[in-house]
Order: structure tokens, then C-alpha cells, then sequence
């Protein structure tokens, strides 16, 4: 049976309740919507509304509802369009008539925006769980690796060298940018809409801080017309979620380089590799590029939400019910990418060998500038001398260490016997030890204040 059948001569078409119905991806809210039902049924009692007696029969039966729910028991009856209509349908079954003061001065609008919020706020707790666990995966290699030297890139070209450390913390920041916004958008969530009614609020006097509080929200909405259509809190998810994952897509992006054996730099585990069915040397990392791929479907989960709650009029309608699938989609999505990223990472083979064998001197051409401004050069000079150095060594086929005292004086009168001292790529990292930097000291103190985050 539906809820408003009331005014209407015929039942509604198939075809419609198919295309309308959202119990299909809804069932999942029915812990969030019992809960809420049993705070209202309280609050309709303190308000006056229901007896002490009715609110206890109904909380009774909402539990017994749970219930069936929790073991897989309860039975979908035709006509249940969404979870909301479900319960109140197997209420009214269990206790009677009764059951059907439950809906006393609320709505569906209201009911759902509660039940969302909370069910996101949930997800919100556990996707924070899951980003912890990445950042614990990261630092763990991160230890092991601070004296680990591998050239680092800009414009994907030779720059720097780098420690291996280095280059797995810049993704621990991120995430923790990630979990920032994550907390800042949970905090904006907890705003409970209940008591709002269809639109214009409560003709009965509950209790709306009481219910909040409650409910675990940190406050009520301030107003009942905002509060049924505001689903800022869905975009702000999508948005995070978009972020993190193109921050991981860009993690995934570097492993898939670094595990190409033109590179050989790391080797992802067995284990969350993959194979060819027809070239039986391959390796592949499909997980990468799944997180990568995926990331995309993410970014189109925000997108294609954003646009569908641009141009609506004030109030609820029904095309905010786009905003569950969006959101689960996502969220699954992120719940399965995420246990295989952060095993990966935990796994990471990482072939220092390889890595230090594809330092080449180029790497240090700035330490050789820095070397000159050490001797009281202007490192705009300084760039420019050791660019003709770079070129001579480049015109003879040799490296910079293999030119010769004469030659490089030949450049630059302030090059000196100790000049050798530069092309130690061990020693270039170990300069850059400022807060921030690459040196392995830096990594360390870097690696202590992770840790300290992920011990809050
Ligand atoms: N299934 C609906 C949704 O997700 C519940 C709210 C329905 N409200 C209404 N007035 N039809 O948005």
C-alpha cells in the first residue's frame, strides 16, 4: 500500500513506480530511518502528541523491524517505494493501526535529508578509517627508505635527486589535506533537518535540539524550508572523494612508471599484480590503473550531482533523490579501491639498486651552481656558467666529474680542487635538510610528526 494513495482513483503504472521507487538502493538507509523514527516517536511523546503508551508500542515495533532487517528477515512487500514507506508498512503490520501516528507532522522530506546526514556521517567516520590505514602503509615504507636516493622529476624529466622516503610522504600530506576537508565537511553535516516537516515545519511542539542531540547531530537545521533540500552535504562528499581519489590516481600514475622495467625503480607485489593471456612475461599493475580509471567515474559522480541540483526551485523534489546512487557509488568504489591501494603500498618492493642506478650527474648541476655561489658567485651567474659545463661535458660525451680542473676553470676561475666533493648524490640530499627537504634528517622529523597525527 502506498503512503498517498489517498487522492487518487487508480494505482499508479508500472512503469512509473519502476522508473520512481527508490527501495532498490534505499534499503541501505533503514538502520539511520529506524533510528530516527524511534527518537520522533519519543519526542512525539514528549511533546504530547502520543501517549507515553502509543510511543512505547511503536518504539517496540520499529525494534522488531531492526531486527528483521539486521538478520536478512524482512520481507519487501509490493508497493514499498522507498525504505521510509517499507517501515512504516511492517510498523503498521506489527502493532496496528497505532503504528500510523508515527508520521504525526513529518514528512518524507524531512525524513530522508535525517536519514541521509547520518548515514553520511557514518560513512564519512569509516572513509576517514580507510585514509588512516593508507597514511600508516606510506609511512611504514617511508622509514625503511630515508637514505634511499632515486632521481627525482619535474616536467617528467631528471631534476633532483631525491630520497624514496620523500617521494612517499608528499602523498601522506595529501591524504591529510584529504582528511581535513573530510572532518570540515562531517562538521557541516551534523545539522539535523528532522521537525522540519514537508517544508514549512512542525505544527506539533517536539523538541528539535532534543532530537538532534539525540540522534548525534551536533545542532538542528535553522530552516525547515533549506533544511528538506540541502544536500550541500552530498556534494561536499563527492568532492572529497574526487580529490583524494585524483590524489591517489597521481600515486598510481607514478607506481605504474616506476614499475615499468625501463624505469624497474619498484616492484608491486605478486600478489596485487596482474598477467596476459597472451604474453607470458607480462606484469601488469591493473590496480593502479583501475585507481587511476577509476577516479574518473568518481569525478563524473560530483559533476553529474552538481548539475543535477543546479536550477531547482526551492523545496524538495524528486530529483534529489540522485543524490544516493551518486554517493554510494562513490563510496563503494572508494571501499574497493582503498584496501588494494594501501596493500600495495604496504607490499612495495623497492629496488634502491635500480634506483641509484639511474642517478645521472645532470641530477646535480644545481649543486654545481650552488657550489659557485658558495665561492661568492650570484647564482644567476652561477646557473649560467654551469650550463656551459653541462654542454662542454655533453659535446666531449664525458660526465661533469670526468672534465678537468683546466676545463672547468676554463669556465669559471672560482672552480677548485674541492669541486669533486659535488658529485655525490648521498651528499646533495643530505644538504637539503630544511624543514620540508629531502635529507634524510628532515625525512625523520617529517616522519615524527606524521606519526604523531596518526596517534591522535
Ligand atoms: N525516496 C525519496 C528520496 O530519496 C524520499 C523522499 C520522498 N519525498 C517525496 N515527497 N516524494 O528523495
Amino acid at each position: 500500500m502506498s503512503l498517498w494513495g489517498g487522492r487518487f482513483s487508480q494505482a499508479s503504472d508500472a512503469d512509473l513506480r519502476a522508473l520512481n521507487d527508490s527501495i532498490e538502493f534505499d534499503h541501505m538507509l533503514y538502520a539511520e530511518d529506524i533510528e530516527g523514527s524511534i527518537v520522533y516517536a519519543r519526542a512525539l511523546a514528549d511533546a504530547g502528541v502520543i501517549t507515553r503508551a502509543e510511543s512505547e508500542s511503536i518504539i517496540g515495533g520499529l525494534r522488531k523491524v531492526m531486527r528483521e532487517f539486521d538478520t536478512d528477515a524482512f520481507a519487501f512487500a509490493e508497493g514499498d517505494e522507498d525504505i521510509h514507506t517499507a517501515v512504516e508498512r511492517r510498523l503498521i503490520e506489527i502493532i496496528g493501526d497505532v503504528g500510523g501516528k508515527l508520521h504525526t507532522g513529518r514528512s518524507r522530506n524531512d525524513q530522508v535529508a535525517t536519514d541521509f546526514r547520518l548515514w553520511s556521517m557514518r560513512a564519512a567516520d569509516n572513509l576517514a578509517g580507510e585514509l588512516r590505514r593508507l597514511q600508516a602503509a606510506l609511512v611504514a615504507v617511508a622509514e625503511e627508505n630515508c637514505e634511499t636516493v632515486l632521481p627525482g622529476f619535474t616536467h617528467m624529466q631528471p631534476a633532483q635527486p631525491i630520497s624514496a622516503a620523500h617521494w612517499l610522504m608528499s602523498f601522506f600530506w595529501m591524504l591529510e589535506r584529504d582528511l581535513h576537508r573530510l572532518r570540515a565537511a562531517r562538521e557541516r553535516m551534523a545539522e539535523c533537518p528532522l521537525g522540519s516537516g514537508a517544508l514549512a515545519g512542525n505544527p506539533f511542539p517536539v523538541d528539535r535540539q532534543q532530537i538532534a542531540a539525540d540522534l548525534g547531530f551536533e545542532r538542528a537545521s535553522e530552516n525547515s524550508l533549506d533544511a528538506v533540500s540541502d544536500r550541500d552535504f552530498v556534494a561536499d562528499l563527492l568532492y572529497v572523494i574526487s580529490l583524494c581519489a585524483i590524489h591517489l590516481s597521481r600515486l598510481a600514475e607514478d607506481i605504474l612508471i616506476y614499475s615499468n622495467p625501463a624505469f624497474g625503480f619498484i616492484t608491486l607485489d605478486d600478489r596485487y599484480s596482474t598477467g596476459s593471456s597472451l604474453m607470458p612475461q607480462k606484469r601488469n599493475a591493473d590496480p593502479m590503473e583501475l585507481m587511476r580509471g577509476k577516479t574518473g567515474r568518481l569525478i563524473g559522480n560530483l559533476t553529474g550531482f552538481l548539475t543535477t541540483l543546479k536550477g531547482l526551485p526551492s523545496g524538495y523534489n524528486k530529483d534529489l533523490q540522485e543524490d544516493k546512487e551518486a554517493l554510494i557509488d562513490s563510496l563503494e568504489t572508494m571501499y574497493r579501491l582503498l584496501p588494494v591501494i594501501t596493500a600495495s603500498v604496504a607490499s612495495l618492493g623497492i629496488n634502491a639498486e635500480a634506483m641509484s642506478a639511474a642517478l645521472s650527474e645532470d641530477l646535480l648541476a644545481t649543486d654545481l651552481a650552488d657550489y659557485l655561489v658558495k665561492k661568492g658567485l650570484p647564482f644567476r651567474q652561477a646557473h649560467h656558467l654551469v650550463g656551459a659545463v653541462v654542454r662542454i661535458a655533453s659535446e666531449k660525451g664525458v660526465n661533469m666529474s670526468e672534465l678537468s680542473l683546466d676545463t672547468l676553470q676554463g669556465a669559471s676561475s672560482s672552480f677548485a680542487e674541492d669541486v669533486a666533493t659535488v658529485f655525490d648524490y648521498r651528499r646533495s640530499v643530505e644538504q637539503r635538510e630544511s624543514f620540508g627537504g629531502t635529507a634524510p634528517a628532515a625525512l625523520r622529523a617529517q616522519i615524527e610528526r606524521a606519526k604523531a597525527l596518526l596517534a591522535r
